[in-house]
């Protein structure tokens, strides 16, 4: 009787189990979570001491936000990856009002021969608009997500946009060659950068000497900015963390609704 009971309360454990695992591998939060799992356990080099930093450059902490992986770095969790599932939502209509990507572009200043490196290009939406500009000269445009540079891939090709190079990263390398560089930009990427300080020193390795990198974070400092805290970033921790990198807060342009553009170049 006992032994009946046993086997029962067993069959219904395991039941709730397979439900659960099955609306966690269907639910659009699921597949936010699933992915930022296999970027985070995917990448051989994904190893903390990698480029020079050490055991203690990240604290993992159970005790953390939903939307976040657990992970701080310098005081901050790093978000979850948005996976390739919301591209449709990086492409929204809507985006142009909200954030307003040509005269964040033109601000700029590009030159016409200027290497841009879009890190954590996603579709490529600043990609493309970028790469008109710089006719002469090219975009790479980096992400960690194979699905992503399929989309980039095609979407270069419906474009005619050859100046265009889709690069696939790992979490801790953009795969940029050293000091070629004369902008890198991180559109709403940097805070879900799994490896912040591996990333960054990669990237200042990869600018040429009067290279500049832009980080453009919605405003940290802003609650009625209507976006979860882990994706926002303030200017503080921002300059913080790209100074330990070697790399010096030049000016930021706060003309846009929503986000911050921060402007850094390499220490002389
Ligand atoms: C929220 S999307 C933004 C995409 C694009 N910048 C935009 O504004 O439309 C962030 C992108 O960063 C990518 N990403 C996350 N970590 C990365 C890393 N370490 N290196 C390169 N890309 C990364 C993700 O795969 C994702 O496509």
């Amino acid at each position: 009787m006992i032994k009946m009971t046993v086997n029962k309360t067993l069959r219904r454990l395991l039941l709730i189990a397979l439900v659960l695992a099955l609306g966690l591998v269907f639910s659009p939060m699921g597949n936010k979570i699933l992915d930022a799992i296999a970027l985070t356990t995917a990448d051989p080099t994904a190893n903390p001491t990698a480029n020079s930093s050490t055991d203690s450059t990240y604290e993992q902490r159970s005790n953390h936000s939903p939307d976040g992986i657990g992970k701080f770095y310098m005081g901050r969790e790093i978000a979850q990856v948005m996976g390739h599932l919301g591209a449709g939502w990086l492409e929204r209509p809507s985006r142009e009002r909200e954030e307003r990507p040509q005269q964040l572009i033109n601000s700029l200043t590009l030159k016409p021969t200027d290497v841009v490196a879009d890190i954590g290009a996603g579709t490529g939406y600043f990609s493309f608009r970028m790469a008109t500009l710089v006719p002469k000269g090219k975009v790479l445009a980096v992400d960690v997500q194979p699905e992503m540079i399929e989309i980039l891939d095609s979407l270069k090709r419906e474009k005619k946009l050859e100046n265009v190079e889709p690069v696939l990263g790992t979490i801790t390398n953009p795969n940029l060659p050293a000091a070629s560089v004369d902008l890198a930009i991180m559109v709403d990427a940097y805070h879900e950068f799994d490896h912040p300080r591996e990333m960054m020193t990669a990237i200042a390795q990869a600018l040429k000497p009067n290279g500049r990198v832009v980080l453009v974070e919605y405003r940290g400092e802003n609650p009625l900015v209507p976006i979860k805290p882990l994706h926002k970033m303030t200017q503080r921790q921002a300059k913080k963390e790209l100074a330990s990198v070697g790399l010096t807060w030049l000016e930021t342009k706060d003309f846009l609704p929503q986000q911050h553009i921060m402007i850094f170049g390499k220490k002389a």
